[in-house]
C-alpha cells in the first residue's frame, strides 16, 4: 500500500457503484474487447446482489466482480490501478463466499485467457478435459485441514481417480493420514477435494496399502464421498 493512500475496501456495489461501473465499461468499449457486452448481466447481478465492487474514498469504483454462491462470472480492475492487490481481494471476497455456500469448488472461464496466471496463484488448475475450450476453463476445489484426536493410530488413506479406460487423471492420486474416530470413520487430516469431470470417474480409496472401495464417483457416497458435478470431496472415510 502507498503512504497516505486512503485504505481499498470492498462492498457491495449499490445503485451509483453500478452506473460508475456501466459508464467506465462503456469508455473502454472498442466494440469487440471488454466487458460493456455484458451489461445486462452486470445491471441483473447488482439488483441480485451479486455485484461487489472495491474502492476508496477518492477512488469510488476501482474494480468490481460479478459473483453468485457458486459461480465467478465477471471481474475487472481499472487498467490504471492493476498490480496492486485489488483483483486479490474481489477474488478473495469471491471465492469466500462461494466456500462459506459450502461448495465444494468451482469452474471458471478465463476470458481474456491473460488472466490464467492471476488465477493460478490463488491454486486454479487447469482442467483436464471434457470441455468445450480446456485452455481457458480452470477449476479449483477448497482445501481443509482438520485436527486428528492425539494418541491414536495413525493410517493413510489414499485416493485414485480414474477414468473407465483405467487413465489416472492428472491431478487424480491424493494421499492423507487419518485416524479411526468414535463412530468407526476413519477422519482424513486433509480433505481431499478434486475436480472428477463427472459422475462417472472411478473414485479408488486404500487405507493402509488396501483397497477398500472402488467405484463411480456417484456411487461412492456410502464409503463417505460426496459428489457434485464436476467434484468430489472426501473428509472422513467409512471402512
Ligand atoms: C485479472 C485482474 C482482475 C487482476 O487484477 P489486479 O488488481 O491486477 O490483481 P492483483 O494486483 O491482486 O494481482 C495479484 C498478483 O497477481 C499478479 N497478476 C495479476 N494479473 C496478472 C497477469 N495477467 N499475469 C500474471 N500475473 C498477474 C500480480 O502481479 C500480483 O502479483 P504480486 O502479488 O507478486 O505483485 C486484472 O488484471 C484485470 O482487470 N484484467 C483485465 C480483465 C480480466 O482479465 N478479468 C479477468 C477475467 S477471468
Amino acid at each position: 500500500m502507498r503512504i497516505h493512500e486512503p485504505e481499498f475496501k470492498v462492498r457491495l456495489a449499490t445503485a451509483a457503484d453500478l452506473a460508475e461501473v456501466l459508464s467506465w465499461l462503456k469508455s473502454e468499449w472498442d466494440g469487440s474487447s471488454g466487458f460493456w457486452g455484458n451489461r445486462k448481466m452486470i445491471q441483473d447481478g447488482q439488483q441480485a446482489g451479486n455485484l461487489i465492487v472495491v474502492g476508496n474514498e477518492s477512488i469510488q469504483v476501482s474494480g468490481f466482480l460479478l459473483a453468485t454462491d457458486s459461480s465467478m462470472d465477471i471481474m475487472e480492475v481499472r487498467p490504471e490501478l492493476q498490480g496492486r492487490g485489488l483483483g486479490s481481494k474481489l477474488a478473495l471476497q469471491g471465492l469466500h463466499r462461494i466456500e462459506q455456500s459450502g461448495r465444494i469448488g468451482l469452474v471458471i472461464q478465463c476470458q481474456p485467457s491473460t488472466s490464467i496466471p492471476f488465477w493460478k496463484r490463488f491454486g486454479f488448475h487447469e482442467v483436464e478435459r471434457g470441455w468445450a475450450d480446456p485452455e481457458d476453463h480452470l477449476e479449483f476445489a477448497f482445501p481443509k485441514v482438520f485436527e486428528l484426536p492425539a494418541s491414536r493410530p495413525v493410517t493413510e488413506v489414499r485416493v485414485e481417480l480414474s477414468r473407465s479406460n483405467g487413465d489416472v487423471l492428472k491431478r487424480g492420486i491424493f494421499i492423507s493420514k487419518a485416524v479411526s474416530i468414535d463412530d468407526g470413520r476413519l477422519q482424513l487430516a486433509e480433505r481431499i477435494a478434486a475436480y472428477v469431470e463427472d459422475g462417472d470417474t472411478t473414485v479408488a480409496i486404500s487405507v493402509g496399502g488396501e483397497l477398500v472401495s472402488s467405484k463411480k464417483a456417484k456411487y461412492s457416497g456410502a464409503v463417505g464421498v460426496e459428489y457434485a458435478y464436476p467434484f468430489i470431496r472426501l473428509d472422513a472415510v467409512y471402512p
